[in-house]
C-alpha cells in the first residue's frame, strides 16, 4: 500500500524522522484526507484513486482520547451515564451532522474537472482564464433538483441546476445556470413566489398543484418556462444529458474597457436526453438516486463527461428592445440564435468524483456574483439581485466562513509549507488576501499581523484596472414603475409561441400537453384551470385546446377560457406600474462620455 499522501509529502522532503509527530500527523489529518490531499498525492505521484489509508494506531474521541470499546456504554447496573463522553460525543455530532439543506436546489451531486479555453476570445473578455487557447482551469460542478428536498427521486419534474465553479488566477467565477435557458419571474420581488408555488403547503405538507398552477395562471412571463417545466425538459435523463445555460445577460469586457452582452450555452457532447413522464414516474421509483448515480458510476468507469461553451454576443448598441422587438435583459426571453449565432469558446469536462459527498458537495457555495474581472453583471434585474442573496443564503446555510470550507491545512516540511484548499477556496488565484476576518469556525491565520482597517500606511494593494466598465441605463428615476418591455404587451407569448409552433415536433407536443394535463387535472379550483388554460390559450390556441380536452372532468367550457384569455397578457400587473414612458425599458448603453479619469 502506498504511503499517506501526507506522510508521503514528509517523506519526500525529508520530513520524517527529524520530528516524530510527522508520523503521526496523517492520522491526524483525517479530516484533510480529500480534495488536497488527493492534489498531493498525484503531484507526488504515491496514490491513485480509492480509498484512504487509515493508518492510526486507534480510534478516539474527537479530542484524541482513546475510545475503549464500540458495543458497551458506560453503565451503572446496566443504565447508561451521562459522564459517558463517547456515548455522548457520538449521539451529539450525529444529531448535528446535516448541514441545513438548500432552500433551493437542495437534491443534487457534482463532480470535478477541468474547462479549457479551445477559442481565442480575448478582443471581448480579459477573464484570466480565458486569456489563451488551450490553457486548462480546474471546476467543480453541481447539478440539482429545484424544488424538491434533498432525498427526493432525482428524476421528477422539474428544471436542473446547473453551476459551475471556476478556479481561476484571479479568483473563483460561478456560473450558477440551469437546463432552461429561461427563467419563471423576471422580478426579483417575485422570486420567493415561485419558489413557493412550487414548494410544499405549509399547512399539511403535501405538494400543491393549486399553487403551481394558480400562480403561472396570474404570471404571463412565466409560462414559457411553464411550458420547458410541462415538456421533456423537466425530466433529462440525468445530469448528463443536458444542455446548460446561464439564463441571464452578462457583460464581457476586454482589456481597453470595452464591452459586449454575451449568453452562454454550455452543449452537452453526449446529446440532449429526455424520459417520457411515464419512464420518469417508473424509474424515480426504481432508483431515487437515477441522475446522481449515472453520473458517479460514468466517471467511476473512466467516461469523460463533456460539455462545449459557446456564447452568443450582442453589442450594447444593439441591446435596445425597441429595435430587437424583444427585451434582450428579460430573464423569461431567449435570443434568438439566427440573429445571435453561437460562438465555441471552451471546453468543459469532468473526470473526477467527489471524494466525499458532504464536504465537496453539500459544503459547496455558488453565487451568481461570484464573476471575476473581464465578466460584469448587466441590467437584468433579477441578475443583479441574485449576485446578492446566493451568499446571503449561505450566511445562513453554512456560516460566515463559507469560502474557508474545510479550513487551510497548512504542513511545515523543512522550510517548505503547504497549503492545501478546498471546494469554495479560490485555490488557483494568485492572490489570496481578503480584508474580512473573524467569524465562527475561522481556521486560517485570520488576517494574523495585518493592519485591520485599509486604507492604511503600511499596505495597500488595490486594483483599479478591475472597476467595473460603466454602462448608462435609460433614466435614474428611483420608483416601482416597470422597465420590462413585454409587459402587458401581447408580445409576451411571441418566443413561448415559437418554442411550440417552430421549435417543437409533433411528439413533443403531444407529451407536453399530455403532461400539463396529468398536472392539471389535480387542480381543485376550476377558477385556477380557467386562467392557467387562458395563458396557454395566448402561447397558441391548439395547446389550451389539447390540454382542456385531456381533462377528464371539467365543470367549464372552453367559451369561458376563450372570453378569459383576452387581456390575460395584463394578468397579474397594476396598471399604475406598468411601462408607459420611452425611458420604461431596460438598456445598458456605453456611457457618451468616459466615466473614469485617466
Ligand atoms: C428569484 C428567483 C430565485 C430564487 C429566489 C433562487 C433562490 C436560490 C437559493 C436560495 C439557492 C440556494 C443557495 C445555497 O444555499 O447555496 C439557489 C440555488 C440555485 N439556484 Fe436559484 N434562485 C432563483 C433563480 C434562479 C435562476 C434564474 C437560476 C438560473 C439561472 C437559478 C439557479 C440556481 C442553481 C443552479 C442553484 C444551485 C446551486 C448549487 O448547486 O449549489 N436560480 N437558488
Amino acid at each position: 500500500m502506498a504511503a499517506h499522501p501526507i506522510q508521503a509529502l514528509g517523506e519526500a522532503v525529508g520530513s520524517v524522522g527529524v520530528d516524530p509527530r510527522a508520523y503521526q500527523l496523517s492520522s491526524l489529518f483525517q479530516e484533510a484526507n480529500d480534495g488536497p490531499a488527493r492534489t498531493a498525492a498525484k503531484i507526488t505521484g504515491v496514490q491513485g484513486p480509492g480509498k484512504r489509508d487509515d493508518d492510526s494506531t486507534y480510534f478516539t474521541s474527537n479530542e484524541g482520547i482513546p475510545f475503549p470499546d464500540p458495543a458497551h456504554s458506560k453503565t451503572v447496573g446496566g443504565v447508561p451515564v451521562v459522564s459517558d463522553i463517547h456515548l455522548l460525543q457520538k449521539q451529539q455530532h450525529f444529531n448535528r451532522s446535516k448541514n441545513l439543506e438548500r432552500m433551493v436546489h437542495p437534491c443534487g451531486s457534482g463532480a470535478f474537472g477541468y474547462f479549457e479555453t479551445t477559442k481565442d476570445v480575448t478582443a471581448h473578455c480579459k477573464a484570466d482564464f480565458l486569456k489563451s487557447v488551450g490553457l486548462r482551469t480546474p471546476v467543480s460542478t453541481r447539478f440539482s433538483t429545484v424544488t424538491l428536498g434533498r432525498e427526493c427521486p432525482d428524476l421528477a419534474r422539474n428544471p436542473r441546476g446547473f453551476a459551475i465553479k471556476f478556479y481561476t488566477g484571479e479568483g473563483n467565477y460561478d456560473i450558477v445556470g440551469l437546463n432552461f435557458p429561461i427563467f419563471f419571474c423576471r422580478d426579483p420581488i417575485q422570486g420567493p413566489d415561485v419558489i413557493r408555488s412550487q414548494y410544499r403547503n405549509p399547512q399539511d405538507f403535501l405538494l400543491d398543484h393549486n399553487s403551481l398552477f394558480d400562480l403561472l395562471a396570474n404570471t404571463p412571463e412565466g409560462n414559457h418556462a411553464g411550458m420547458m417545466f410541462f415538456s421533456d425538459h423537466g425530466t433529462p435523463q440525468g445530469w448528463r444529458h443536458n444542455h446548460g445555460y446561464g439564463c441571464h445577460t452578462f457583460k464581457w469586457a476586454n482589456r481597453d474597457g470595452e464591452f459586449v452582452y454575451i449568453k452562454y450555452h454550455f452543449l452537452a457532447n453526449h446529446g440532449q436526453k429526455q424520459f417520457t413522464a411515464n419512464e420518469a414516474m417508473r424509474l424515480s421509483g426504481e432508483d431515487p438516486d437515477y441522475s446522481k448515480r449515472d453520473l458517479w458510476r460514468a466517471i467511476e468507469k473512466g467516461e469523460e463527461i463533456t460539455w462545449t461553451a459557446h456564447v452568443q454576443i450582442m453589442q450594447p448598441s444593439e441591446a435596445d428592445p425597441d429595435k430587437l422587438g424583444f427585451d434582450p435583459f428579460d430573464v423569461t426571453k431567449v435570443w434568438p440564435k439566427s440573429e445571435f449565432p453561437l460562438h465555441e469558446f471552451g471546453k468543459l469536462v469532468l473526470n473526477r468524483n467527489p471524494e466525499n459527498f458532504h464536504i465537496d458537495v453539500e459544503q459547496a457555495a455558488f453565487s451568481p456574483g461570484s464573476m471575476v474581472p473581464g465578466i460584469e453583471d448587466s441590467p437584468d434585474p433579477l441578475l443583479q439581485f441574485r449576485t446578492f442573496f446566493y451568499r446571503d443564503a449561505q450566511l445562513h446555510r453554512i456560516g460566515v466562513n463559507w469560502h474557508q470550507i474545510p479550513g487551510e491545512i497548512h504542513i511545515l516540511c523543512k522550510d517548505v509549507i503547504l497549503i492545501f484548499r478546498r471546494v469554495n477556496c479560490p485555490f488557483m488565484a494568485s492572490s489570496c488576501a481578503s480584508l474580512n476576518f473573524d467569524g465562527q469556525i475561522r481556521a486560517d491565520a485570520n488576517h494574523a499581523g495585518n493592519p485591520q482597517y485599509a486604507p492604511n500606511s503600511f499596505g495597500n494593494k488595490f486594483r483599479p484596472d478591475t472597476a467595473e466598465v460603466p454602462y448608462q441605463l435609460a433614466d435614474s428615476i428611483m420608483s416601482r414603475k416597470s422597465h420590462f418591455w413585454h409587459e402587458g404587451s401581447p408580445t409576451e407569448y411571441e418566443q413561448s409561441r415559437a418554442l411550440y409552433e417552430k421549435v417543437m415536433n409533433v411528439e413533443a407536443r403531444e407529451h407536453l400537453h399530455f403532461n400539463t394535463a396529468s398536472a392539471l387535472k389535480k387542480v381543485d379550483y376550476p377558477v385556477i384551470q380557467v386562467k392557467y388554460l387562458a395563458q396557454l390559450l395566448r402561447i397558441p390556441y391548439q395547446y389550451a385546446k389539447a390540454v382542456y380536452n385531456l381533462l377528464p372532468e371539467k365543470s367549464f367550457g372552453f367559451e369561458e377560457v376563450e372570453e378569459k384569455s383576452k387581456g390575460a397578457e395584463k394578468i397579474g400587473k397594476e396598471e399604475k406600474f406598468c411601462p408607459s414612458a420611452q425611458t420604461d425599458k431596460l438598456v445598458g448603453k456605453c456611457p457618451a462620455a468616459k466615466v473614469y479619469n485617466a
